[in-house]
């Protein structure tokens, strides 16, 4: 690749709106506005959604030039998200850097949001350490939980992934039947850390080995507080710490059962995370346990290359940039584009 090759990624699957200058691997910026404004609804609402990416994208992508301090001219391409993702949000990333790089006279890349999350682990920065192939990718997050046997950079298989809620949806709407705002994963985390993992159980829910299912908990939770509160209304408050723990201790686990069916299935020892949900001190202990363990090599990459950022959609972009693997200008968004 060229020495001054610049491309500028750009994200907008969900309610993030970002912007990102790579070159060479190496991140110059890596912009995120975060949509506030869901957090009145408890969830993302789609249209909101749209609309502030309208109002974001183009001074995030301003932001994004201005610290990496090239000029638009000095681009060579652009990347950005086609799918998967809510489609009006994806609309507007799509739109914006088909007319951006049509502009500009220069290639367009169009990137799946799940290889970014993966491929997110080749960014060269301080602490991390790339895999090596192949590896087995777990990623977890509000929109997705899926396990990946990554074979090369291209090369990537599906073995496993949620039949209904993401892992985070689930720690996300366990905090909301506890009366926890949005999103609440961070804030069970925090409570879990004070509590007793042991005190409550939460069933497990059975799908094939590398499938997960999570709306089962989320209504097991729902009935455990609602019978418990009928007994005495201020159950919640006097169990918070422990309800939390134990259903960290329960999802965690979970993660844990499907990624030891994988390793078991595939011989692959190395363990790539990602997703918001990898910032959980329950799963980041798990995993270093299992390192000791059973012998696993755990990558966590940054927590700013974890959630939804354009860091990782300029790395792809620079890695389909090197292959010369261009999208034309017909290229539209995909709400459900696969791996
Ligand atoms: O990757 P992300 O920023 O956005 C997408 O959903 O794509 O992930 C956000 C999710 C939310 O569900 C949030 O509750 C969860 O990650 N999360 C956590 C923690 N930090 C973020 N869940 C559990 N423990 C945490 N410490
Ligand atoms: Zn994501």
């Amino acid at each position: 690749m060229e020495k001054n090759c610049y491309i500028l990624g750009i994200e907008s699957s969900c309610d993030d709106t970002a912007a990102a200058v790579i070159n060479n691997d190496v991140i110059l910026s890596n912009v995120v506005a975060t949509q506030k404004i869901h957090e009145a609804y408890g969830g993302v609402v789609p249209e909101l959604a749209s609309r502030a990416h309208q109002q974001n994208i183009v001074p995030v992508v301003h932001q994004a030039l201005q610290q990496a301090n090239i000029d638009k001219k000095q681009l060579s391409a652009i990347a950005f998200t086609r799918g998967p993702g809510l489609m009006g949000s994806l609309l507007v990333g799509t739109s914006f850097s088909k007319s951006f790089a049509f502009g500009l006279d220069i290639p367009l890349l169009d990137v799946n949001h799940m290889q970014a999350h993966i491929l997110a682990h080749f960014i060269k920065a301080k602490g991390q350490e790339p895999p090596s192939f192949p590896f087995l990718a777990l990623t977890i997050s509000g929109g997705h939980t899926q396990i990946v046997r990554v074979s090369d950079y291209f090369d990537l298989q599906v073995i496993g992934q949620t039949i209904d809620d993401a892992v985070g949806e689930a720690f996300d709407k366990s905090a909301k039947i506890l009366g926890l705002p949005y999103p609440g994963g961070p804030l069970i985390d925090a409570h879990a850390k004070k509590g007793d993992s042991k005190k409550f159980m939460f069933p497990k829910p059975k799908v094939s080995p590398l499938d997960f299912s999570f709306s089962g908990l989320k209504t097991a939770v729902l009935y455990f507080v609602q019978k418990n509160v009928a007994n005495n209304p201020n159950f919640i408050q006097e169990n918070l710490e422990d309800i939390c723990a134990s259903l960290q201790h329960t999802i965690v686990d979970y993660l844990m059962d499907k990624l030891k069916n994988a390793v078991k299935q595939t011989g692959i020892t190395r363990v790539a995370i990602g997703g918001g949900v990898s910032a959980n001190s329950g799963i980041r202990a798990a995993l270093q346990e299992a390192e000791q363990k059973y012998g696993w090599h755990v990558h966590i990459p940054k927590f700013e290359f974890c959630t939804d950022n354009a860091a990782m959609i300029a790395m792809v972009g620079a890695l389909k940039y090197k292959q010369k693997y261009f999208a034309d200008n017909t290229v539209t968004a995909n709400a459900r584009m696969k791996l």
